[in-house]
């Protein structure tokens, strides 16, 4: 997505549609430059260019039991995937992560679509304190499955903890992008010791396989920079949109 014509092509997960209106969602957090620019968009106003879907689609199929697990602002996503599931005959099981009770999102949307949901934050202020429940959730019940989206770390943590248990366990990677068509080379991870392109590649892989310590390597490679273009934008006046936030 390209917000406007001196904009930066930055890569962001469909979390949802409506085909009657010919309308995909996304959700995110204005973190840097480009998701506060897209934040103070007001509704009805364009952005330059949405290119996509780029990537595999997600293999959905009846599995049996599925444990969707997401993190942050990836829930919005996860609960995408949530939906395909149980259309496929799926019983769903979700657990929602988040850093705190405030931080907490789409609980409601979870309940109305999965047969059971848990949630956890990182402070223990609402639901489990963090994803150590979760071994003991795998030693009571069985399940086919692990779908994970969210930050790498929580990723990693999660499927660390399904190895034992012998679960697949797939894992959506949000490795740096430029492209997003195999061209840069920039969205390099390494899964199963072979080099992998997140954007053509995946973006969903084998978490019991995915090298984690190096794509959160790669992921901050960039952050002096992301941070000073935020800044700079920030000092320049911020949003010059037109919407209605500042
Ligand atoms: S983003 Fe350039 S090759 Fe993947």
């Amino acid at each position: 997505m390209v917000p406007h014509e001196k904009g930066e092509r930055v890569p962001l997960t469909i979390s949802g549609y409506d085909a009657k209106k010919g309308t995909v969602s996304f959700a995110f957090h204005e973190v840097g430059k480009t998701t506060k620019e897209l934040g103070c968009y007001s509704e009805g106003q364009e952005i330059l260019n949405v290119t996509g879907p780029l990537g595999n689609p997600s293999e959905i199929k009846k599995f049996g039991k599925v444990l969707c697990i997401g993190g942050s602002i990836m829930i919005a996503p996860l609960l995408l995937q949530v939906k395909a599931m149980k259309a496929a005959g799926n019983q769903v099981t979700t657990v929602l992560g988040a850093r705190t009770k405030e931080a907490m999102i789409m609980e409601k949307e979870a309940k109305t679509l999965s047969d059971k949901v848990y949630v956890a934050t990182d402070d223990g202020s609402y639901g489990n304190k963090g994803l150590d429940f979760l071994n003991d959730l795998l030693k009571k019940e069985k399940f086919d499955r692990c779908v994970v989206m969210g930050p790498v770390v929580m990723m990693r943590d999660v499927s660390a903890i399904t190895k034992p248990f012998g679960i697949p366990t797939v894992v959506t990677l949000t490795p740096i992008m430029i492209d997003g068509m195999g061209m840069c080379g920039v969205c390099r991870v390494t899964v199963g010791g072979k080099m992998m392109f997140g954007c053509v590649d995946g973006p969903e892989f084998d978490g019991h396989q995915t090298n984690f310590e190096e794509l959160i390597l790669r992921q901050r490679t960039m952050l002096p920079e992301e941070r000073l273009g935020s800044l700079l934008w920030e000092t320049s006046g911020g949003c010059k949109c037109g919407g209605n936030k500042a």
